[in-house]
Parts: structure tokens; sequence; C-alpha cells
């Protein structure tokens, strides 16, 4: 592995993201005026165009072009991947669920609208994200374009995301803590699926082996879920944009209620390593994947 590229530089990553985000947004934006949603207009553009990272649409674009593979057909994985995440945070913060009231630094939007709002917003963006997925204008073979389609249902589904979300549910009531390998599961569920999708883009799209980003994203994956829970213990509501310090109150299972703060963090960065190790074989074309990696970890947002 080259050293100077798996270090992790900042400045280098701050534009990354910067930029992603811009063209991200873009290209929602137009993807959004084409739609009639009626009533559900406000609510639906509240949510996905609020202050997200854009971290799974990062993926998206950086493992697509790792095979040279062109944001104009990135993109609509990009916005499909953020749908589903956006619908599972409007979902996540509901009552029944976490029952947060701030996101992204606004108001949920439950809290901003009512929680039926809320449910329908998030129903909503799951069907979009689908239409992102089939339309025409993603110009790739429908064999691709299966395969693509295929994977997100199942890893937004009962078989991914919201299985594991129901785990964290579950958690909460349990009478007795859950072991370690208990909540990797189920973070690699709840957090660690959605991720791993957005690292197969590229791959699928090129026809080439997904592998090396599968391995990259289940690592990946779990340290990013460490690394919130960390930041839920040692960050402030204001930098976070969302609610800091619920998950003791809630009873969570968490690596940070298990392990504490150090040997969490330590595990975080070991994932880290391992996720940079899976994908050195693309040498300097990993370069940007090593560099998402790195922030992972040293991420204070
Ligand atoms: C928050 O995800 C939910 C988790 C899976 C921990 P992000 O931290 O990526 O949230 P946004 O998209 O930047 O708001
Ligand atoms: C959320 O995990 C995971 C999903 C939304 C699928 P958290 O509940 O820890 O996320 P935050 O801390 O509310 O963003
Ligand atoms: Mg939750
Ligand atoms: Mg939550
Ligand atoms: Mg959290």
């Amino acid at each position: 592995m080259n050293k100077a590229y798996s270090e992790f530089d900042e400045t280098y990553f701050k534009k990354m993201l910067k930029n992603n985000a811009l063209y991200f947004d873009q290209k929602i934006r137009k993807f959004l005026k084409q739609k009639n949603f009626g009533v559900l207009t406000k609510p639906i553009e509240y949510s996905i165009l609020g202050q997200g990272k854009r971290l799974r649409p990062l993926l998206c674009m950086e493992t697509s072009k790792v095979f040279n593979v062109p944001n104009d057909v990135s993109i609509f994985c990009a916005i499909a991947i953020e749908c589903i995440h956006t619908y599972s945070l409007v979902h996540d913060d509901l009552p029944s669920m976490d029952d947060d009231d701030l996101r992204r630094g606004q108001p949920t939007i439950h809290k901003k609208w009512n929680e039926a709002t809320a449910i329908l917003v998030g129903d909503a963006l799951q069907s979009l994200s689908f239409e992102a997925l089939s339309t025409c204008e993603f110009k790739v073979s429908d064999q691709v374009k299966n395969k693509l389609i295929w994977g997100l249902a199942r890893k937004s589904g009962a078989s991914g995301m919201v299985l594991g979300q129901a785990l964290d549910i579950e958690a909460e009531s349990s009478k007795k803590q859950l072991e370690l390998d208990e909540i990797s599961k189920l973070q690699e569920y709840k957090t660690g699926k959605l991720i791993s999708w957005s690292c197969e883009v590229g791959p699928i799209i090129a026809g080439e082996n997904t592998g090396p980003f599968v391995l990259y994203a289940s690592k990946i994956g779990l340290a990013f879920q460490i690394i919130d829970d960390i930041l839920d213990v040692t960050s402030s509501s204001k930098t976070l944009g969302k609610k800091a310090g619920k998950d003791i109150d809630k009873n969570k299972a968490t690596f940070v209620s298990k392990l504490g703060l150090d040997n969490s963090k330590k595990k975080a960065f070991e994932l880290v390593s391992e996720a940079c190790e899976a994908i050195s074989g693309f040498k300097d074309r990993s370069r940007n994947l090593y560099q998402i990696a790195n922030f992972i970890v040293s991420r204070r947002f």
C-alpha cells in the first residue's frame, strides 16, 4: 500500500467531501424538480436537501471512479442510496423509535409537521429510491440494473437495514446486555448494509469482482457506527446537528456501552486499517477510498 495515500490528508478530503455534496445536491434538486409530490413536496425536500454529509453517495461515486464509471451514471445510485438513508433517518427519529427532535441541524419532520407526515415522507423516499434506479435515464444494462435493484431491496429491507433497526429497538428493552458479537450483528445490519451496497456500486456497474469492496465496506460500516456511538458520548448536539448523549438514556446496545470509549476507538482504528488493506490491490486508484476510511475514524461530525 502506498503509505502517502493511506495517510489521512484532511485538506484533500474536505475538498472531496464538499465537491461531492455540491455535485450531489445539484443533481438531486434536478431529479426532484421533475416530480410532483403535491402536499408532500415541502417535507420531502426539507428532509433530503438537509445538511447531510452525503457519505453514501460519495462511496457510490468513488467506487465507480475506480473503474472509470462516469459520474452521470453513478449519480443515480447516489440518489437512490441517499433517499433510502434519509428515509431511515426520518423513521429512526420517530417517537416510537429513537424519539429525536433534531436532525441535520433542524427540527425532525414529525416536529416540524407531524408524525403521519414523517411516516409518509419515509415511505415516499423509499419508493423514490427505486424510481431513481429504474429510470431509463440511468444508462446501464438491464442485467446491471436488476442486480443493483435486487441488492438494494435486500440490503434496505428486513434482510438488511430494517432488520438492524428492529434488533436495535429490541435490545433497548432487553433484560440481558447483548454480547459483543450480537452488537456487531445489529450494527452490521442497521448501518453496514446500506454502506455495503454503496461500495458495490462501482464494481457491479463495471462488471467486476465485488469481493474487495464488500470486505472494505464491512470494515468501514462497523467503524462508522462505532464512531457514531462514541460521538454520541463525547460531542455536542450543536456539532453533530442531532441530539448528543441519547444512547445511555435509551439503554442502547453499543460498542461504547460494552468496551468503553478507548477500546471502542481502538477497535474502529483497527477496522479502518483492515478496510484499507482490503482494497490495497487497486493501488493508487483507491486513494480516495483510503481517505474516506480514514475520515470515518477521525470525523468530528
Ligand atoms: C447517521 O448517518 C446515521 C447512522 C447510520 C449512524 P450519517 O452520520 O451519515 O448522517 P448524515 O447523512 O450525515 O446526516
Ligand atoms: C441509525 O442509528 C441507523 C439508521 C438510521 C438505520 P442511530 O440511531 O445511532 O443514528 P442517529 O445517532 O440517530 O443518527
Ligand atoms: Mg436508532
Ligand atoms: Mg437515532
Ligand atoms: Mg447514533
